[in-house]
């Protein structure tokens, strides 16, 4: 927070009326008007519930037009705006801003870029398998390049909210079941999107999301419940979101979520004790979108004048499309009910963003030109398919199938393999769907002798002429992120029937997987000999599904969430508690009758087309930290990267702790027949814990350190601390 910005901050807000401020805490978006009295939302709602037909529909769609509220943005009543995505509207709608309301302050533009703007990255999930924070960050510095040119000041990312349910259709836009990855994920691109210097024009302020423990949602099911002990919150679930502060970003939104009965959007302990008060944030706290007059339908508030009321007085500086605080923070105000200086310190937030920005020394960052030169940059997709590939994971290759040899002929089934649109995944927002590249069109430009059928057909005359066949299946991209849990992971009945009519030709299958959660595959893992999970990679999926497939790279990427066996295992993860009774074969043992007790595929897992053995496991007390380090051989024919993990497990602890706790991490490049050491220092403070009382307490007696390439590592030393 620099002196003179707050010095400017005063002086400004001391000039502002009451509309004024309450107008810079209004962020809308721009909405769709027509033949119809009816919100845009309210519309989709009547044709889905066959209120009006699909062509009714299409007919008020084809009156529609986009409204800007520009009136109610001359008269100083909007301070932001949400999805505007482009150079030329923002800067017709920051000229009003600037030129033509009272005091000229320059609107805030806050976009989606969850992963990539028109150059689209890997799902978050994917990019997590990479355990690389350079390329993390590398990938959020090429979203911001992108987005800012379009116009973007604030992106709503990164989301860390860690994820431990495959029912809950959001796992796909975080890094995962892992509190250290989704912080090493979140500190990544938070470097990434705001860079060094946020006044600069290709500088994107990040915004942490959903603060907090939105993935903890009940029944992995979407807005659900959260409700957990104070232990478990701290342990498991906010780490991500104090390293993104502690990182520097400057704006956090709450999570639709309550946490055990309070709604985060009106939760002052969360928005002031913890994140203002423990934790020194003075960045932007904006709502989700429409949280506050949901609180209402939380049973928190009674209407949008208590949830104004609420959520203001909690810490809640911007309403996000609800306009809640437009319509009832005046009169608020003027009864007293909320004091002026209440709002005035929400209003400093927003001031204070926009001047870290250098929004009121230069409100036009970008125009048409900039905007055009800046995107899908060849370098850019080179980076989307760096990602892609990294993010990739072998999950089984028996009998070497794979990689292919150069002139391999290939039958190629499924939508999936042609269907541009899906390889973006969830919230691509920006993307235009013509610009991703599908195994078909990688399969034209390499070269590659191929045939292709969508639905199986020919399937026969396909085979016959194939060395090998390759079913494209999985998610569409509507099938994962907000509001897309699912009761059932099982892969698709359809896809199931395909690639069993692939395996009756006796030819060898490969499945690639696009989706954007872990999915229950118990009978591909049973009789399909090569399994890649692709996930959504993004623009460059098919150049990337090819490079691995091809052996052009080494496949490297690793599981940072745990695949089920069955839906009924969820939620399922590693570091999981041994109970009593640890599942095993006696009967009275914590298990199920109709589902294995071990998870099909476990965090952390994933296949090379080497291989590599793990010794000289070594844990050492420091003064502060333990020094842990371990050797990593490469056992096999080729060059590749083995990403070393490093667990940890208390076993006699005040509060009984997890059987595995990953530590550290470190992807080490190892030529066929090397050995490399692994090292790594895990301070005292790590393995702290939290005792009945919410006491944080050390990690004394006995602890196991575990070392190797998936969370089942065996090879363990024991310590005493
Ligand atoms: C959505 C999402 C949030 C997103 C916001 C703005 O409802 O929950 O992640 O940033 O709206 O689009």
């Amino acid at each position: 927070m620099s002196k003179d910005y707050e010095e400017r901050i005063q002086e400004l807000r001391s000039k502002m009326t009451l509309e004024e401020k309450i107008g810079q805490l209004q962020q809308c978006g721009p909405s769709l008007v027509g033949a119809f009295d009816v919100s845009f939302d309210e519309l989709l709602n009547m044709m889905f519930d066959g209120r009006i037909t699909k062509e009714e529909f299409d007919r008020l769609m084809g009156t529609a037009e986009q409204d800007y509220h520009e009136e109610d943005l001359r008269a100083g009543k909007i301070g932001s705006y949400n999805g505007i995505g482009d150079s030329a509207m923002a800067n017709r709608l920051q000229k009003i801003a600037v030129e033509e309301t009272r005091l000229g302050i320059p609107l805030l533009f806050g976009y989606d870029v969850i992963h990539g703007f028109r150059t689209v990255t890997p799902i978050p999930l994917a990019e997590s398998c990479a355990w690389e924070p350079a390329l993390w960050e590398k990938t959020g510095r090429v979203a911001a390049q992108e987005a800012t040119a379009a116009g973007v000041h604030l992106t709503f990312a990164p989301m860390v909210d860690v994820a431990k349910d495959a029912r809950w259709g959001r796992v796909s836009e975080g890094a995962g079941e892992d509190v250290l990855l989704n912080s090493d994920y979140g500190v990544a691109k938070v470097m990434g999107f705001q860079g060094d210097d946020l006044t600069k024009e290709d500088a994107m302020a990040a915004c942490l999301k959903h603060f907090a423990a939105y993935g903890a949602g009940e029944a992995g099911r979407d807005y659900n419940r959260v409700d957990m002990s104070m232990q478990r919150l701290w342990e498991e679930y906010m780490p991500p979101y104090q390293a993104c502060v502690d990182a520097g970003a400057r704006a956090v939104m709450p999570a639709f979520n309550d946490i055990n009965g309070v709604p985060c959007t009106v939760n002052s302990w969360l928005l002031r004790d913890i994140l203002r008060e423990k934790w020194g944030f003075n960045g932007l706290v904006i709502s989700d979108s429409n949280a506050i007059a949901e609180c209402v339908d939380h049973g928190i508030a009674k209407d949008k004048r208590d949830a104004s009321k609420q959520a203001i007085l909690a810490g809640m500086d911007m309403d996000m499309s609800s306009n809640s605080y437009i319509e009832c923070l005046k009169e608020l105000v003027e009864s007293g009910e909320v004091p002026e200086s209440v709002l005035d310190g929400a209003v400093d937030d927003v001031l204070r963003i926009k001047f870290e920005l250098g929004l009121f020394d230069n409100p036009y960052q970008t125009d048409g030109q900039r905007e055009s030169q800046a995107m899908l940059k060849d370098e850019y997709r080179a980076i989307a398919r760096e990602a892609a590939v990294k993010s990739m994971v072998l999950l089984k290759n028996e009998n070497q199938v794979l990689p292919l040899k150069a002139d391999a002929k290939i039958g190629l089934f499924g939508s999936l393999a042609a269907d541009k649109g899906q390889m973006t995944g969830a919230w691509a927002i920006g993307a235009n769907p013509e610009d991703c590249v599908s195994i078909v069109d990688a399969c034209e430009v390499r070269r590659i002798s191929y045939r292709y059928s969508e639905n199986g057909s020919d399937l026969l005359k396909i085979a016959v002429d194939s060395d090998v066949l390759v079913a494209a299946i999985g998610e569409k991209k509507e099938e994962s992120g907000e509001a897309a849990s699912r009761a059932d992971i099982m892969v698709r009945q359809e896809d199931l029937a395909l690639v069993r009519d692939l395996l009756a030709t006796g030819k060898p299958v490969i499945v690639v997987l696009f989706n954007g959660r872990p999915l229950a595959i118990p009978e591909l893992a049973e009789h399909v000999p090569a399994i890649l999970e692709a996930w959504h990679p993004g623009v460059e999926a098919g150049p990337a599904i090819l490079d691995v497939l091809f052996g052009d790279v080494n496949p490297s990427g690793k599981l940072t969430t745990t695949f089920p066996a069955a839906t009924g295992q969820c939620p399922m993860y590693y570091a999981h508690i041994n109970t009593g009774r640890p599942g095993g074969k006696s009967k009275f043992t914590s298990k199920y009758l109709d589902a294995p007790v071990e998870p099909l595929y476990p965090f952390g897992y994933g296949l090379s087309y080497t291989t590599y053995a793990y010794g000289d496991l070594k844990a050492e007390k420091k003064e502060d930290s333990l020094h842990v380090t371990v050797s990593v051989s490469n056992t096999g024919e080729r060059d590749g990267e083995e990403i070393v993990q490093c667990y940890v497990q208390d076993v006699a602890a005040k509060r009984v702790r997890p059987v595995r706790q990953l530590k550290g991490y470190k992807k080490v490049g190892l030529k066929a027949g090397e050995t490399k050491q692994a090292e790594f220092t895990i301070p005292y403070e790590e393995l702290s814990y939290y005792d009945w009382n919410m006491n944080k307490v050390p990690c004394e007696g006995i602890l196991r350190v575990y070392a190797g390439g998936d969370s089942r590592a065996e090879l363990m030393e024991e310590i005493i601390l």
